[in-house]
């Protein structure tokens, strides 16, 4: 295998101790800029109780204890590396009971129908195993009127050289990669509604809301 598709597939499920290393990286580097950007536009409340499907590194869940310190923050990760690398960053909100981790697939959540105030994907929706019916399980668990966004940099934009490195990767790692349309086509598919589409054009960043 070579260095290109070990990364791609460390990424996709980070394993081992490149895979620790990969899921540290997670919270610096590109996913973070990203995620800085997409926090302007993900309304959190103080006492919101939100989930972050696939944390990896668990930069995002802190984030989400500072905007919501009355209320709850879960991640989610099927890799163990990933949730041992987030519980390890929030150690501090964890002791507390701020932050819940659990290692799980976003195929079978393990939380109650009608629960959160919110749910985030950051860069992971395309990793996804089946994911109109993936989307179907994360709308049990949202409370009604409430929003699954999902956040990528990997998408189908209109900037040819982005796609082509798109298409490269995911060719690499064997998974599949949306346009903008063709995700809201999902989400609808999913029985969501009202969805909202924002793009950086010059980061070639997505984020793609849709309610319950
Ligand atoms: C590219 S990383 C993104 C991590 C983090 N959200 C960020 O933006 O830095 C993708 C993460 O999604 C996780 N993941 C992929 N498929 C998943 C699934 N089916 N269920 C839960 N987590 C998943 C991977 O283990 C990995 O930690």
């Amino acid at each position: 295998m070579g260095f290109k598709e070990k990364m791609v597939k460390q990424v996709r499920k980070p394993e081992g101790r490149f895979g620790r290393r990969m899921a540290k990286m997670m919270n610096y580097g590109p996913h973070a800029k990203m995620a800085k950007w997409a926090f302007h536009h993900i309304p959190v409340e103080l006492d919101s109780i939100v989930l972050d499907i696939g944390c990896g590194g668990g930069r995002n869940l802190q984030r989400f204890a500072k905007y919501a310190p009355n209320g709850k923050i879960y991640g989610i990760d099927y890799s163990e590396i990933s949730v041992k690398v987030s519980k390890k960053v929030n150690k501090k909100n964890i002791s507390s009971g701020l932050v819940d981790i659990r290692n799980g697939s976003v195929a079978s959540l393990p939380y109650a129908d009608n629960y959160f105030d919110l749910i985030t994907g950051f860069e992971c929706h395309f990793f996804w195993p089946d994911i109109v019916e993936d989307m179907k399980e994360v709308k049990r668990v949202l409370k009604p009127g409430c929003s699954l966004y999902l956040i990528a940099e990997t998408y189908l934009s209109d900037n040819e050289e982005h796609v082509n490195q798109v298409k490269q990767w995911a060719k690499l790692g064997n998974f599949p990669v949306y346009n903008p349309k063709e995700l809201e086509d999902l989400l609808q598919k999913a029985g969501y509604i009202n969805i909202e589409i924002l793009l950086e054009n010059d980061a070639n960043w997505l984020l793609i809301k849709g309610k319950k």
